[in-house]
């Protein structure tokens, strides 16, 4: 059985704000890597090898990022959706490129540890009209939740005041071509969204099979900042050490570090898990564990760790340690030494400083 891939790149990514009001949620980088390559590589890894990608508003830098395909060893077609209007609906835009195919649905802003493999060689062995992926959960009322009896789901409600179980459905979903006549029925939900765990729900009270898979090792849905953050962190603790740029001698590195060409440490302490781009220049300054700094950066008197800082970003002279941040393309951080030492702010909407 040969599955086709359907990749969800669209959406508002509006927890995301201000970054997302310049570019797509899913190309945000986590370890220095758009979180949508990974993505691509989880579904190549399951023997995908045909992806339609459901674009929104941010179709273009999508294309142009992800390409046709070939870098990644898949071919792509570009599946543009007019509104976003929920998960079933993006299955119901790509009707025609999916055909009588079954198929592996999966979230851009999803990423999986131990990726799609296990959910994708289960679904093929099986005669299941879909397969869905489950995690446990703390708080499950901000996803879909699922109740399973004896390895077979037998119940599923999105986002529940009062969730039945722990287990939240994960963004990775396998289907045979019977979920599109259901589709195609559905009613919009309470949040006016056209939502796949309905549609699921609907094959269960036909009597079909959905079966359950377990994520092994972690999940991450990067809706927010603080998930791009830890996201960071996970992807973070699997990297090797590679050094292309210069460290000069009064500089200190400890643990693994990456990086990039052409980038200068010059008196400064890098104590990894660190990943820094190309073109970067670090100076007088302290960078701590799970920190990932962009292209084109450059950092002077500064300490900071569990932070994402995209390209072309200038961060100086900050009197106080930055923690747990997440720092926008091209943006200035600068402490100033003369007085009046105020803060003086320059910040996009909805931009969030804590101080
Ligand atoms: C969507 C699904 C939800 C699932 C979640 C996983 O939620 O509707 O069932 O648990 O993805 O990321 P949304 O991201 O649209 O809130």
């Amino acid at each position: 059985m040969k599955l086709k891939g359907l990749l969800l790149a669209g959406g508002t990514g509006s927890r995301l704000r201000p970054l997302t009001y310049t570019g797509a949620k899913q190309l945000i980088p986590v370890a220095n890597r758009p979180i949508l390559f990974y993505a691509v590589d989880a579904m190549v890894q399951a023997g995908i090898e045909d992806i339609g990608v459901i674009t929104g508003e941010t179709g273009e830098e999508i294309r142009a990022k992800l390409g046709t395909g070939e870098a990644f060893g898949c071919h792509f077609t570009y599946i543009p959706q007019a509104a976003p209007l929920g998960l079933a609906h993006a299955v119901k835009t790509a009707r025609s490129y999916l055909g009588q195919d079954p198929f592996l649905m999966f979230l851009g802003d999803n990423l999986l540890r131990s990726g799609l493999k296990d959910l994708v060689d289960r679904f093929k062995t099986g005669q299941y009209a879909a397969s869905i992926l489950l995690t446990e959960v703390e708080d499950p009322r901000q996803f879909g939740v699922a109740v399973v009896d004896q390895g077979r789901v037998v119940q599923l409600v999105e986002k529940p005041a009062e969730p039945p179980s722990h287990w939240a459905l994960v963004g990775a979903y396998c289907f045979s071509p019977d979920i599109h006549e259901i589709v195609e029925m559905l009613k919009p939900s309470k949040r006016g969204e056209y939502e796949i765990t309905d549609a699921i729900q609907t094959l269960i009270d036909q009597h079909k099979v959905v079966d359950a898979t377990f994520v092994q090792g972690w999940w991450k849905d990067t809706g927010r900042p603080q998930d791009v953050i830890e996201a960071n962190r996970l992807m973070l603790e699997d990297i090797p050490t590679h050094i292309l740029g210069h460290i000069d001698a009064s500089s200190e590195i400890v643990g693994r570090v990456q990086l990039g060409r052409e980038s200068q440490i010059q008196h400064s302490t890098i104590r990894g898990p660190v990943v820094i781009g190309d073109n970067v220049i670090i100076r007088d300054s302290y960078i701590g564990p799970y920190t990932a700094i962009g292209d084109g950066v450059t950092i002077e008197e500064t300490e900071l760790e569990n932070t994402v800082i995209l390209p072309e970003s200038h961060i100086s002279h900050v009197p106080e340690r930055i923690d747990q941040s997440l720092i926008g393309r091209a943006a200035v951080v600068q402490g100033r030494s003369q007085r009046p030492r105020a803060v003086r702010l320059v910040l996009g909407d909805q931009s969030r400083v804590d101080l």
